[in-house]
């Protein structure tokens, strides 16, 4: 873990100060006076002044998924990752851990990379040429007859970065919550068989959504639409959120199926020494967590039409194909899909109240060749597919709340992890608030 030089940074009760008290007590109330188990009010997802409320007291606190492994092996590797108001460089250092800085210039605050990802030594800014070390100290900043000043004092802001299981997570947070820590343990064993430090990346896929990231991490917490999802409905059992009792009769037969093909996981998973069972903390920790490891139909092995694998080589010292998805979800701002043959997560940065950069990426095994052992095309066809059609279902939500004519709406059963999600983020802006 990097330690932040800078501190702090917290933002902490900055918003909150500088807004007229009417304006502060109205937007406390929308948070306290929010009916539960109904979605949002409309302002939650346009108002740019709850945006911002948004960036401090979730993106600017909490630890929020920033690439994976894969995407900065070597040292020297980085990727910008930019959310609300923030840019930053994450770095692969030379002793293998990552650091995290603000991709602000000490000078004239330049963004000092400009490119998405790509491999630097040392960092100069493309303004006046300010060149700060990986680890964000100024080591040059000349200037014909330029008085002396003292360098220490310019060196880049630095954040919090964290490595689990080949997952990078990054926080703002002067002290960042040690939640965490107790979530990541909960996750590492299910995620440490895929090794994902051994997986490369097969695609990157960048779409912006033009809603409020709530709606899209509300859109991803349900099954409920997934009948809009075709493509997905072959491998994934259009089951999902129902329980026994909830079953309507045409998915009678699909839940007996799914039944059967988990029971056989299951016990497919023990015989390997795999964890399965399903941990749902989404708003009962302040690192909110859902995991479990669920089959998929057909053959089970991955998110193809017949559910047959989509890479010939499996992932870490995995010694079966048939292991289905294990999914987690994480507050705020992720997901991920976990097979046997490939990995895909999916990050989730907020743009401004009413647009969203979703941003997946397939990781398959480093040996793995493409055109040999898997066809780029049918490797992404499901989610690719997939994502188009959330980006609309998202696109509509975001139209429909910013009609006078909206007002919040019951979420049925199978929505329990959308209340949740929402549940956690009302409490912990509350929280921060208060
Ligand atoms: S703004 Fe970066 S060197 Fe001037
Ligand atoms: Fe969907």
């Amino acid at each position: 873990m990097t330690a932040p030089a800078n501190a702090p940074l917290s933002s902490r009760g900055r918003l909150a100060a500088t807004l007229p008290v009417e304006q502060l007590a109205e937007i406390s109330a929308l948070f306290e006076f929010r009916r539960t188990g109904y979605s949002l009010d409309a302002p939650f997802y346009t108002d740019p002044t709850i945006f911002k409320l948004d960036m401090e007291a979730i993106f600017g606190q909490h630890w929020i998924f920033a690439a994976s492994t894969a995407e900065l092996p070597e040292p020297g590797d980085y990727v910008t990752v930019d959310y609300g108001p923030y840019s930053l460089i994450v770095l692969r250092n030379d002793d293998g851990g990552v650091n995290v800085l603000h991709n602000v210039c000490r000078h004239r605050g330049a963004r000092v990379l400009t490119e998405a990802a790509g491999q630097t030594g040392n960092l100069v800014c493309g303004y006046h040429s300010w060149t700060y070390s990986p680890e964000g100290n100024l080591i040059h900043a000349s200037a014909p007859g330029e008085a002396k000043f003292d360098k220490n004092c310019f060196a880049l802001k630095k954040a919090h970065g964290l490595e689990v299981a080949g997952l990078i997570f990054v926080c703002l947070a002067a002290e960042p919550p040690t939640d965490f820590y107790e979530t990541a343990k909960i996750f590492e064993p299910y995620l440490a068989p895929h090794e994902l430090a051994k997986t490369k990346i097969a695609y990157q896929q960048n779409i912006i959504e033009e809603g409020n990231w709530k709606l899209v991490m509300e859109n991803n917490r349900e099954c409920y639409h997934c009948d809009g999802h075709p493509e997905l409905a072959c491998s994934l059992f259009p089951t999902w959120g129902l329980t026994e009792g909830l079953i309507p009769t045409h998915l009678e037969e699909v839940w007996e199926r799914n039944k059967v093909a988990q029971a056989d996981l299951e016990a497919r998973c023990d015989r390997y020494g795999l964890p399965h069972q399903v941990v749902e903390e989404l708003d009962t920790r302040i690192a909110g967590i859902r995991i479990s490891r669920e089959a998929l139909d057909g053959d089970g092995e991955s998110f193809s039409a017949d559910g047959r694998r989509l890479s010939k080589k499996l992932l870490g010292d995995l010694r079966d194909f048939r292991l289905g998805r294990c999914s987690m979800h994480l507050q705020p701002n992720c997901w991920f899909h976990f097979m046997s043959d490939h990995v895909i997560t999916f990050g989730v940065f907020p743009i401004n109240e009413h647009q969203t950069l979703v941003r997946t990426t397939w990781l398959v095994a480093d040996d793995a060749v493409e055109g040999v052992d898997y066809d780029l095309d049918k490797l992404t066809y499901t989610w690719k597919q997939t994502n188009i059609q959330d980006k609309a279902f998202v696109e509509l939500c975001q139209q429909g709340a910013a009609s006078p004519a909206y007002e919040p709406g019951p979420y049925m059963k199978s929505e329990y992890q959308v209340e949740a999600f929402i549940n956690w983020y009302v409490h912990r802006v509350q929280e921060h608030l208060a």
